[in-house]
């Protein structure tokens, strides 16, 4: 059994928490955890590419007024500011890394060439830097190249976290399943932080990996943490209709490159729901299809990019190109089948500007944390800028306050359950049943009813996943399993509790949007803060 002692203990080896671990003082001795490969989050799977503020025409202001209206009202000034402004840096920083991002083909012969900036939904401008189409897989290759040099920074693989270690000065380590050994060993840390990245496998069809089962936002709420706003989980519009494999995102940058959305007719719809059309915020977007999708009982829309050449679409979109392609799909030459899926957490864990959250020493970063950043809606590409921003600022304040000295005593793990379930199909019959349930009742569209419906079956599911959990020898399945359902029941109840629509989230029981925008802010009975002074609307990302 491994019972070491760390000064930080990352968990997460995507944007958030390797660039977080890089920013850490060398002297400090920091373990990065991922529970599958390095590159297992969804960070390697990011296309479009992070917003930054870099043409001399665009602003700091253009963009923070962007965001500000894609959140429908419910974003934190404070935040998107603190975010948006740092956003140069980022860039800096991430070329100081290595990373290429691509230049502007009609420069070649120039002196310096400009970034080539692409377009996406809600961004009044061209400000989206990337790598082709596969920002992501150039982030995470060259963070972990960089991480591979720090000796101070030791990297677990195949390790899931299982949940915080906590006395009453708040955080002391955490317990972490080896799935080497099959071991639960207790790592001893003076800080912690999350990094696991979003919950949108709950839904049936999404544009995310396997491994997006919010478990940082379960492990923060089971040890005390407020979470808010987790009604607002984003569908993408654009997802590969492929019934035979599994979903794949056809980036906003096509649409941004001037792809459109048409119905089976050829009719082009966007421009009858919004003045932007396709390039409307997501929310929009994704209505606008599930609501075509469901008028004329189609299985999807189709998405037109036959005004790029081949040559075009292979120098900016190579990824999407060949995956069309692997689907028995010319992108180039016909227009292809889309549907939305569910892509982004943007609600999550309640942290400050630092990234510390309320249990003392506890750090949350990246699409786990709710910083106030993307209100009720996030705007495309501001994701990644949010990781690489909240990880500098957690890496500096975590330096300045490491709160624990010394070797804190941690329990081991206690484990009566001796006993090794032969259930496996009864666990994948749960993981089935949970994804479908959250698709048909708490989708694009909710109303009272389904989302009752919705708790009532949580309810059943999580009594016996919790009969699972205590009596057999635990698993990387039975936790994902355990932590996404806690997560599920606390979307529905978010959702219950938000009377109007607004952003991504549509009742059709209230249809309005109320003139008082409030975060929908849950507090654990274990919570660390003082009930009676918890913050408004103002406060939570303050
Ligand atoms: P992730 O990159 O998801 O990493 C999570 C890490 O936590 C992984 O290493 C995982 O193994 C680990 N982990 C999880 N649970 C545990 C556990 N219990 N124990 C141990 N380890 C654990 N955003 C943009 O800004 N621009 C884009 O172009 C863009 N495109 C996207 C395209 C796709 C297909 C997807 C899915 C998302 C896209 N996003 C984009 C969103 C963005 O990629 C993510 O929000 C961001 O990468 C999240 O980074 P993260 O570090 O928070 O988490
Ligand atoms: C995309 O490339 O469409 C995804 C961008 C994002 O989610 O920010």
């Amino acid at each position: 059994m491994e019972n070491t002692a760390f000064d930080v203990v990352v968990v997460g080896s995507g944007a958030a928490g390797l660039a977080l671990a890089l920013q850490l003082p060398t002297g400090l001795r920091v373990a990065v955890l991922s529970k599958a490969d390095t590159s297992a989050g969804s960070t390697s799977w990011a296309q479009g590419g992070i917003a930054a503020v870099l043409h001399e025409r665009d602003s700091v202001q253009a963009h923070i007024d962007d965001t500000l209206e894609a959140g429908a009202g419910l974003c934190h000034e404070p935040a998107v500011r603190f975010t948006i402004e740092h956003s140069r840096q980022v860039v800096d920083w991430l070329i100081a890394q290595g990373l290429d991002f691509d230049l502007r083909q009609d420069q070649l012969d120039a002196e310096f060439r400009e970034f080539h900036l692409t377009m996406e939904g809600g961004h009044s401008f061209r400000r989206i830097l990337h790598a082709a189409d596969k920002t992501g897989s150039a982030i995470s290759a060259v963070l972990n190249e960089r991480v591979a040099e720090r000796d101070n920074i030791v990297v677990m693989t195949d390790r899931s976290a299982v949940d915080l270690i906590t006395d009453e000065q708040g955080v002391r380590g955490i317990y972490v399943l080896n799935e080497h050994t099959a071991n639960v060993d207790a790592l001893k840390a003076r800080a912690v932080a999350l990094a696991t990245g979003g919950a949108s496998k709950a839904y049936l069809y999404t544009s995310n990996p396997d491994g997006a089962t919010g478990d940082g936002i379960a492990l923060a709420w089971r040890a005390g943490c407020r979470v808010a706003n987790l009604e607002f989980n984003q569908f993408h519009p654009t997802c590969l209709y492929s019934p035979e494999t599994r979903t794949y995102l056809l980036t906003e940058a096509l649409r941004g490159e001037g792809a459109t959305l048409h119905l089976p007719t050829g009719e082009r719809f966007m421009p009858r729901y919004d003045e932007r059309a396709e390039l409307a915020p997501r929310d929009i977007v994704a209505r606008a299809i599930d609501n075509e999708m469901k008028r004329y009982g189609l299985d999807c829309v189709y998405l037109d990019a036959t005004h790029k050449t081949e040559e075009e679409l292979a120098a900016h979109f190579p990824g999407v190109l060949e995956r069309c392609r692997e689907a028995g799909l010319d992108l180039a030459n016909e227009r292809v089948p889309v549907v939305p899926a569910a892509h982004y957490t943007c609600g999550g864990v309640v942290v400050d500007q630092h990234g510390a959250a309320d249990l003392p020493g506890l750090y949350v970063i990246g699409e786990t944390a709710c910083t106030g950043l993307h209100g009720a809606n996030r705007m495309a590409s501001n994701s990644l800028l949010e990781c690489f921003v909240y990880a500098s600022s957690a890496a500096r304040h975590m330096t300045e306050n490491l709160r624990i000295q010394g070797d804190p005593a941690v329990p081991p793990w206690d484990d009566s359950r001796v006993r090794v379930s032969d259930e496996a199909v009864v666990i994948q019959h749960n993981w089935q049943s949970l994804r479908r349930l959250m698709w048909d009742y708490v989708g694009i569209v909710r109303t009272n009813r389904r989302l009752k419906r919705a708790a009532n079956r949580l309810r059943v599911l999580s009594d016996e996943i919790d009969d699972y959990y205590s009596s057999f020898t635990i698993t990387p399945p039975l936790l994902e399993l355990r932590n996404l359902t806690q997560v599920a029941e606390l979307m529905v109840t978010c959702a219950k509790q938000r009377k109007e629509s607004r952003g991504l989230h549509y009742n059709s029981d209230f249809p309005a949007t109320s003139q008082h925008p409030e975060d929908t802010v849950l507090v654990p009975s274990n919570s660390w803060v003082d009930h009676r002074s918890l913050p408004t609307y103002e406060g939570v990302g303050g």
